[in-house]
């Protein structure tokens, strides 16, 4: 399901000073992008922190983009990029995709928003319902409302206020989820009983208290949960392969093992499939594993770059939401926008020959990171599920978050420069965030990221230069 590899020969000391080269990439990159400095200049007087997202910010500055084409972007000073930061992970069509760009056009000159159900829903959620194996849908806006109508869903339906959660994964940002997403290594506290650590501020204590947190891939862990808290958890949810943690794979029966379990106890499984959704194949993780749980939440990539979101769950779950014993609303849900270029996506954008060519490029891009990893001896892993790929900078493997949080940070942001300056768009959380390949993508844009690496491993490489390149 999900490839890594590491190099045999032993990591290579850095003689490089990795801070030194960071600030040498930071004052290319402010050079390559004047415009941008002056953007934010002007949009700090009335946008709050000149972004219209804290995760727009990035360091040294936030680049401010002027329009996308195909498997490029390009930014307010007329640099080029292979955009593979797909919009943190929702731009699987790329840019401008024909089919999308009928579909949005089509629906806009007949109306977009009427707050009353079109026909394209019918046919999204008979597609969702194939993909997923779940027969019952419902829409929403974003990963956030998807995975919050989840929840309170499975407190509705189990009168139960505890969820199960695994550390170190992201759901959105509504109360009941923001608890131990990134803690940092002095607040998680011991392993077998983590911390539950709010994840911004302005989160009720009584609601981060209702979150029972456990490590990924350790299914004693949540026997131990379910036990200790009997009758009282409503679910456990959990991103079936953790995405905002660089990538980490579950091992071979873990979903099973954990889906048994929660069932055992009367309590319910969602998958948070919102990155995993279409980017690690046509039905998610939840088609590949056949693992199939009782409520998956989807978005980002659905709806080929516009907003939209989806529910879907088992006869049982659903019923609360047909009968109104929970009321799943939104004024915007469903809309006919989205849904048009929903429906465009999954008919004309994620199609098998589409999963074909992006199991083509990741592969030729994973063998040539691979190659180079190899030559300077670093035992660095690159991982891949899909669409999807990180390199994990650390020799010993990645199994949970707390391995993760060992990873040093410097060389996911240097990374990020390096291929930035070298015109490749990757998203700015250098250790946290993933590669998206889109259908627009070809060889040359991933052989584009493959040559920066290659440079990005010769700077940090004590081998001579000749033997390096
Ligand atoms: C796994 C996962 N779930 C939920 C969300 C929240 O989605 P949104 O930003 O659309 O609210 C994200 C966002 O990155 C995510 O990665």
């Amino acid at each position: 399901m999900v490839s890594s590899a590491a190099s045999s020969m032993s990591a290579a000391v850095f003689e490089a000073p990795v801070d030194a080269l960071i600030a040498q990439q930071e004052q290319l990159f402010l050079r390559r992008q004047p415009r941008s400095t002056e953007l934010i200049a002007e949009a700090g007087e009335h946008l709050a922190g000149a972004a219209t997202s804290n995760w727009q910010i990035a360091e040294p500055q936030a680049v401010w983009l002027s329009h996308g084409e195909g498997s490029k972007v390009y930014d307010v000073d007329g640099n080029e990029y292979v955009d593979m930061h797909g919009g943190y992970g929702a731009a699987i069509a790329g840019h401008a995709h024909p089919a999308i760009v009928t579909a949005v056009s089509d629906r806009v000159r007949r109306g977009t928003h009427f707050a009353q159900p079109t026909e394209d829903a019918i046919w999204i959620a008979g597609e969702l319902s194939r993909r997923f194996d779940l027969p019952l849908w419902r829409f929403a806006n974003s990963g956030t409302e998807a995975t919050m109508d989840a929840v309170h869903l499975a407190r509705a339906l189990t009168g139960r206020d505890l969820i199960i959660k695994v550390e170190g994964c992201y759901h959105g940002h509504h109360d009941s989820v923001q608890v131990s997403v990134l803690p940092e290594a002095d607040e998680v506290g011991p392993r077998d009983a983590p911390n539950p650590v709010p994840g911004n501020t302005g989160i009720p204590a009584a609601i981060r208290d209702l979150v029972i947190v456990v490590p990924f891939n350790d299914a004693g862990a949540v026997a131990r949960a379910l036990a200790e808290y009997r009758g009282q958890v409503a679910a456990m949810i959990l991103e079936p392969v953790m995405m905002n943690a660089g990538i980490i794979a579950p091992e071979d029966g873990y979903l099973e093992v954990v889906r048994d379990l929660v069932h055992g106890e009367g309590t319910l499984l969602i998958y948070d499939e919102v990155k995993t959704g279409f980017t690690t194949g046509p039905g998610g993780i939840t088609g590949r594993s056949g693992v199939v749980p009782d409520m998956v939440c989807l978005a980002k990539a659905l709806g080929g770059g516009i907003a939209v979101a989806a529910i879907g769950g088992t006869t049982t779950v659903m019923s609360a939401i047909a009968d109104g014993r929970y009321e799943q609303v939104g004024t915007f849900n469903g809309n006919p926008l989205a849904m048009a270029a929903t429906r465009a996506t999954l008919t004309e954008v994620l199609t098998p020959e589409s999963y074909a060519h992006l199991d083509e490029l990741a592969t030729r891009l994973r063998t040539a990171l691979e190659a180079t990893i190899a030559r300077h001896g670093f035992g660095w892993h690159v991982v891949t599920a899909g669409a999807k790929g990180c390199v994990t900078f650390r020799s010993e493997p990645v199994r949970e978050f707390r391995d993760f949080l060992k990873i040093d940070a410097r060389l996911g942001h240097l990374h990020w420069l390096v291929q930035h300056n070298g015109g490749v768009f990757l998203p700015p959380w250098g250790k946290v965030e993933q590669w998206l390949l889109s259908v627009q993508h070809n060889s040359d844009d991933v052989d584009r990221f493959a040559a920066n690496f290659a440079r990005f491993a010769k700077a940090l490489s004590r081998l001579p230069a000749e033997s390096a390149s």
